[in-house]
């Protein structure tokens, strides 16, 4: 082993990661969801449709919980989490026996090496995990070799923007020698409490309840190995690895539709995508993290408002957003406001009816087609940038995994 995956490792044996949880349903009807859950976002990973209802998932660094978690809430697929610290696979092992997740497989090794294990899956999961690598790069290819070709990824890596506080704490950390025991998280602690008001660090803090744990603050603080990315090199760093970017599971972090006003709205609206995420990153300063799917190259399937067949798009609320009872959508980090017809829109949207089927009923009756048809598009566009909506968009000819007349793949805990 390398010495930076030893001293990896060696970490979060000693402070495994995140604390550990002791019951995956009460901590689900408690609002604990997993963002990077096909059950959750399904139709972010695939919006084409899952390859198969059975599906093979991979969780690599898997941590505490989230191959457990996963294997929990989608009872038919079978997960494989993998992890360097055997601290931290013992506690899956502990969920696994007290939720009897059968269809779930753990093994303790290095996600590099995964191709040894002489398998492909169709959802790779890895958040919080490859930035620890001195060559990211080599674990996302290591990653990529054993996805399916209609496979996907959804990974989660540090955002540059958010964490430019957190490395200069970093900075004073190894300059004043601090180590990973009791007396440098301690010293780590005094040192939060002393920040002037002003601190990059500050809004970091704020927004960031795990730091009133150990592992936290040696995770944030004490690692010895992590990197962040900015939008730009993030989208290099999938290309040159042979992947494409798909989505972000938030949109409302990167397209300035949510948080972003007039003038400098239109001024960002009139870039294109990768430009306009760029900026609203710069603008933001918040992004601390990136979560987003992936797949092989050239196998993305992008939605997209001035491409054919987004009448038959499926839309859905994205996990956590409600229709408030004055119009407003409530997502997980905004409020929008919707006209009469926008709200009604919402309304009809129940993971079964195309936007097609929307603009048929009854509500629409009196409306001329082409002029509804321009109004969902543009209300659906802003929805689903401002990170309210998600959309199945089945391919002529393509799958049908996501049928018609069921209802959305099955949940436990959440719905
Ligand atoms: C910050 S934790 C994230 C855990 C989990 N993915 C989550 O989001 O809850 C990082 C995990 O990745 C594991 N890890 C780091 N480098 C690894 C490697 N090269 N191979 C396998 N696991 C690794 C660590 O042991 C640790 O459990």
């Amino acid at each position: 082993m390398d010495p930076v995956t030893r001293a990896v490792a060696q970490q979060y044996s000693d402070y495994a990661y995140p604390k550990p949880i002791d019951d995956i349903g009460a901590h689900a009807a408690a609002g604990g969801m997993d963002l990077c859950d096909p059950a959750l976002v399904g139709p972010l990973v695939w919006p084409e449709g899952p390859p198969r209802p059975d599906l093979d998932i991979l969780v690599a660094g898997c941590g505490t919980q989230q191959a457990a978690w996963l294997a929990f809430t989608n009872p038919q697929a079978r997960v494989v989490g993998v992890d360097l610290s055997s601290a931290s696979l013992a506690h899956q092992r502990y969920l696994q026996d007290k939720h009897g997740l059968w269809n779930l497989e753990l093994y303790e090794g290095d996600l590099r090496e995964v191709g040894k294990l002489g398998r492909s899956f169709d959802l790779v999961v890895s958040t919080g995990v490859l930035h620890h690598l001195a060559d990211p790069g080599e674990g996302l290819r290591a990653l990529r070799e054993v996805m399916r070709p209609d496979g996907a990824m959804t990974l989660m890596v540090y955002g540059a923007t958010g964490r430019a506080g957190v490395y200069m704490l970093q900075d004073a950390c190894r300059r004043l020698g601090l180590g990973q025991d009791a007396g440098g998280v301690a010293m780590v602690r005094a040192m939060l409490a002393a920040l002037s008001p002003h601190h990059a660090l500050q809004s970091y803090v704020a927004r960031t309840r795990e730091l009133a744990f150990d592992e936290a603050i040696v995770d944030t603080f004490l690692h010895p190995q992590d990197r962040a990315y900015t939008v730009p090199e993030l989208l290099e760093w999938l290309e040159e690895n042979g992947l494409a970017f798909q989505s972000w599971i938030d949109n409302s972090r990167y397209y300035p539709e949510a948080m972003i006003a007039e003038p400098v709205l239109s001024a960002v609206q009139s870039l294109p995508d990768r430009e306009q995420w760029a900026v609203v990153e710069k603008l933001q300063g918040l992004q601390g993290i990136h979560m987003f799917t992936a797949r092989h190259a050239g196998r993305a399937v992008p939605i997209g408002f001035s491409q054919p067949g987004w009448l038959d798009y499926r839309p859905r609320l994205q996990p956590g957003v409600v229709m408030k009872e004055n119009g407003i959508v409530a997502t997980r980090d905004v409020e929008l406001g919707l006209n009469e017809g926008a709200a009604a829109l919402v309304r009809a949207v129940n993971g079964i009816a195309t936007i097609s089927d929307i603009l048929d009923s009854p509500a629409f009756a009196g409306s001329p087609r082409a002029a509804a048809e321009s109004f969902a598009a543009r209300v659906f566009d802003r929805l689903w940038k401002s990170g309210a909506v998600m959309f199945e968009a089945p391919r002529a000819g393509g799958r049908a995994g996501y049928e018609r007349a069921s209802r959305p793949p099955a949940c436990r805990g959440w719905i």
